[in-house]
């Protein structure tokens, strides 16, 4: 499989496991770990359409797996992609760090709070690498990733071509930035962190963990919420009982968790063969130990008519499908 792949020197496996936070899915028929950026930008230049795979956290893929190449660039990825250091130490009140894309945002949480380097620490409990939580810019309640970007290195999918982009290039939004469009894949980035103390960083830590251990079901097997929160105008959402912010009557428009319009809908609890809706969270949906893919696909394509029945509201996929025909 490796000969006429275009990816001599590069560590390669053949029908390799997918691992993803749903635990369920098939495997790749081609996964490739690349140990540097040079090596990221050979798998690119002769698979300019291959899948990324980061942390898993925030994946879905079919049982049959995915045909074709998948770039591990998860901390499984002993490459250089998965290191990370300060890079400015001068100033007081701030330092630059730049880290991997394969860096694993937990890691790197604990290691910056024991610093005192504040930022990170409002995405505690979001399962990613720093490649993934800028893709999709992870984030919740206290703040996102995108909060913390000052640059990032990436590698055109096309011409294989080495680029930095400021974060104000990186047209990051909800859940959403320029990577996640897939016309580059990041490499490394530059974040921003301010200097407080240890012990401020780490309760901060903390109260962000334990909002998120008491409103979601942090130990099943999911990959967090399956649907981004649409937006709703003011006057829909209050007869929704959603309570409108000054902010939002100024926009005249605000977004509403997919999470209660999914309970309100019912649907908390309802299961599809191995695959179920959270009891804590209706947004989360979680698959069976030895679990089929199908089932989650076919539970969120239900769950979705449900909502859009009961509310007229279509709501937005937020995970990743590889492998899945049907448009979600
Ligand atoms: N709610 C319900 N029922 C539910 C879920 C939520 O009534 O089943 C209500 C809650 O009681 C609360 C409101 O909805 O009044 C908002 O709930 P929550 O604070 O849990 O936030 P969310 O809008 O549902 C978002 C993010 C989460 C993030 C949390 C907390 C999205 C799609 N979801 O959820 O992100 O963790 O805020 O910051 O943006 C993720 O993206 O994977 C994710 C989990």
């Amino acid at each position: 499989m490796r000969d006429g792949l275009g990816l001599a020197g590069i560590r390669v496996l053949n029908n390799a496991p997918i691992p993803t936070w749903f635990g369920v899915g098939g495997p790749a028929e081609v996964l490739a770990s690349p140990a540097t950026a040079a090596e990221l930008q050979q798998c690119l230049r002769a698979h300019p359409g291959a899948k990324i795979l980061g942390d898993g956290a925030n994946l879905l893929v079919a049982d049959a797996g995915v045909r074709g190449l998948v770039i591990d660039l998860s901390d499984r990825n002993r490459g250089e992609l998965s290191n990370w250091r300060e890079i400015s130490g001068a100033s007081t009140d701030h330092t630059v760090i730049e880290a991997g894309a394969a860096v694993h945002i937990f890691k790197l949480i604990n290691a910056t709070a024991e610093l005192g380097l504040s930022g990170l620490e409002n995405l505690a409990g979001i399962p990613a690498t720093v490649g993934g939580a800028i893709a999709m810019n992870a984030g919740g309640k206290f703040g996102s990733m995108a909060d913390v970007v000052l640059e990032v290195d990436c590698v055109h999918r096309g011409t294989g071509e080495l680029r930095t982009l400021a974060a104000s290039d990186c047209d990051f939004g909800y859940r959403h930035s320029c990577f996640s469009l897939g016309a580059s894949v990041i490499v490394r980035a530059r974040l921003r962190l301010l200097r407080h103390t240890a012990e401020q960083v780490k309760a901060k830590y903390k109260e962000v963990s334990a909002y998120k251990l008491s409103t979601q079901p942090m130990s099943a097997s999911s990959a967090g919420c399956m649907f981004k929160n649409p937006t709703l105008v003011c006057a829909r959402a209050a007869e929704l009982g959603v309570s409108i912010t000054a902010a939002a009557a100024a926009a005249g428009a605000l977004r509403v968790s997919a999470g209660l319009l999914i309970d309100r809908a019912g649907c908390k609890g309802l299961r599809l063969g191995t695959a179920s809706v959270s009891d804590q969270h209706g947004n989360f949906l979680t698959a069976d130990k030895q679990g089929r893919a199908d089932d989650v696909h076919a539970l969120a394509l239900e769950v979705s008519r449900r909502v859009a029945a009961r509310f007229g509201i279509t709501l937005e996929r937020e995970v990743v499908m590889w492998g899945f025909d049907s448009a979600l």
